[in-house]
């Protein structure tokens, strides 16, 4: 039976993304490590929990997922292509237009999957480290990170989100890093969406700045210098760019990252529900789909991605797929979904494996 969907994009696609958080499960989100530990051992207790962590896939399984995927692969024509491709931002302005931020979700496993985004709080000594404002550390004094060359010049940790959408990962970054010296960017090529986090009551001018950008447009220039950002997040959102795209999209944020800063990501794995499930007519190129309202979407394996990050000079950290069996105990349905998340690490140029001598972009390749 098919799922519900708002406009072409899944309801059920958004809450299993939050991983269906109820309010009576946030002590145990609190506790629960990563990627979850509810593992079904036995396949007759199906039914007794909405969701089973670390779910294996069957060979057959897999071999009967990529023949469906197969069976869709005719791409639509040049011309359609090229409409989806240059109106791709006004697609997404509909989206926000018509959803504002009633639709996805605040996400509470954000903290325990990407600790980088509210590392512990620095100890006085390195929250002091760069920071120019001397009143920072009684607590009384309102910081403000705008003035300067340019906004979050002052801060000493500074996080990007790109394709932010409305804000679901940048308010509650706000909400929880209380690191005074924090400074968090955000942009999305969707005007109406960078206007619904500028309009937001939590959005703070002092300690945050939202603006458009085309992480395709590799002539669209961001606000802040080169070697600048500790971390850069994207998730779900490399998915919806043109795959001829991706490569240069993630070659042009290495650079804006310091030495030692990290890029994380979560986004759709091969063969997750949702890429089984378009109908035919929906295939843009292999593994690349457009949904009813006009978004796109790739489906990613492990290893495209590493190959993007080592392109970039990054250096693995994590890289891991995500299979959960999520449950409609009431419709007694399965839907196994499949997510991929990475930490890639910008090396210090000076660097060196220890055991080869080789730099770490070197050992990136092999
Ligand atoms: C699936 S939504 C995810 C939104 C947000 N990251 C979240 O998790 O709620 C994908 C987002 O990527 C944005 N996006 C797509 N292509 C983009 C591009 N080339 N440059 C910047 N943002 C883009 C869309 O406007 C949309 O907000």
């Amino acid at each position: 039976m098919a799922a519900p969907v708002a406009n072409g994009v899944s309801v059920e696609e958004n809450v299993v993304e939050n991983h269906q958080a109820p309010s009576n499960q946030s002590i145990e989100d609190q506790k629960r490590p990563q990627f979850g530990t509810r593992f079904l051992t036995d396949p007759r207790q199906v039914f007794q929990h909405n969701a089973w962590d670390n779910v294996e896939w069957s060979e057959e399984q897999e071999a009967a997922a990529r023949k469906k995927v197969e069976a869709n692969s005719q791409p639509l024509p040049a011309e359609k292509q090229e409409e989806y491709d240059t109106n791709a931002d006004k697609y997404w302005n509909d989206f926000y237009t018509i959803h504002e931020n009633r639709f996805f979700k605040d996400r509470h496993w954000l903290f325990t999957e990407f600790p980088e985004l509210a590392p512990k709080y620095k100890s006085h000594e390195s929250a002091q480290e760069g920071d120019t404002h001397p009143d920072r550390d009684n607590g009384m004094v309102d910081i403000s990170h705008q003035d300067g060359e340019y906004p979050g010049a002052s801060s000493s940790y500074r996080i990007m989100e790109v394709g932010c959408g409305v804000g679901n990962t940048v308010f509650p970054i706000l909400k929880t890093n209380n690191d005074p010296g924090l400074f968090v960017y955000c942009c999305d090529f969707s005007s109406t969406a960078v206007e619904l986090v500028k309009s937001n009551p939590e959005y703070d001018a002092d300690r945050c700045h939202a603006f458009v950008h085309d992480l395709s447009d590799m002539s669209a220039e961001f606000p802040m210098p080169d070697g600048s950002l500790d971390v850069i997040i994207l998730i779900f959102v490399l998915s919806a760019l043109h795959p001829d795209k991706m490569q240069e999209s993630i070659s042009r944020l290495a650079q804006l990252l310091k030495p030692g800063g990290m890029l994380l990501l979560r986004d759709y794995g091969r063969y997750d529900m949702a890429q089984l499930r378009f109908k035919k007519g929906r295939c843009l190129s292999d593994n690349f789909y457009v949904r009813g309202d006009g978004t796109r979407v790739y489906f990613f394996t492990q290893d495209e991605l590493h190959s993007f990050f080592c392109d970039a000079g990054l250096q693995k950290v994590q890289n891991l797929v995500d299979r959960r069996l999520q449950v409609n105990r009431g419709k007694q349905l399965t839907m196994y979904r499949v997510w991929v998340q990475c930490k890639y690490q910008k090396p210090h140029p000076d660097h060196k494996d220890s055991k080869t001598g080789n730099s770490e972009e070197k050992q990136c390749e092999s």
